[in-house]
């Protein structure tokens, strides 16, 4: 499995995949934005025919009228059942908050995560060492709360 920066040509693959994956889904147009505005934060995991196992979908925030650092966001992470635990969504993690870090200087990586998600609860507080931050009550549409979790990326 090969991990490497998304090219526009790679996004329905992406959606595709989300669409799998994930009751949260998003606009081509959404995934566009996300290509063009940072494009060396979000990535694939692609098989060895090229096609998409697995991505993450991630962005910067710097609104500094609220005072905020800099600070990046993933948006999605998401990798199709049959090539799960074997590292994928960890180095996908990895590969963007290095991107966050050495290319806009985000002193922290945000997320949210449903509260019942336990595989991605699992690969964000005990292999990469996210906190809670915050619990954001009725977060999803499904009216299930969501830990916004961080991770300091100094
Ligand atoms: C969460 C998800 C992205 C993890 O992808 P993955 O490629 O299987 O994860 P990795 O193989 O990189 O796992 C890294 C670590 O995460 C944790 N983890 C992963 N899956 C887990 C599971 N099912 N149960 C508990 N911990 C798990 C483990 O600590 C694992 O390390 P280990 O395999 O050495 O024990 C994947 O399960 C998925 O796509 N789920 C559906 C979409 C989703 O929930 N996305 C996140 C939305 S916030």
């Amino acid at each position: 499995m090969n991990v490497r920066p998304i090219r526009v040509d790679d996004l329905p693959g992406m959606q595709a995949c989300n669409l799998q994956n994930l009751p949260e889904n998003y606009t081509m147009r959404y995934y566009l934005y996300h290509a063009m505005t940072w494009p060396s934060l979000s990535y694939v995991a692609e098989d060895h025919k090229g096609r998409i196992v697995g991505y993450i979908l991630a962005k910067m925030c710097v609104d500094i009228s609220e005072g905020e650092e800099p600070h990046g966001h993933v948006t999605s992470i998401s990798v199709l059942r049959s090539y799960r635990r074997l590292g994928l969504a960890k180095k996908l993690m990895i590969q963007s908050q290095q991107a966050m870090c050495a290319i806009y200087n985000a002193s922290y990586v945000s997320l949210h995560v449903r509260k019942s998600n336990r595989a991605a609860l699992g690969l964000y507080r005990d292999t990469l060492g996210f906190t809670v931050k915050d619990i954001e009550k009725k977060y999803y549409a499904d009216g299930e709360d969501a830990y916004a979790m961080h991770l300091s990326l100094k």
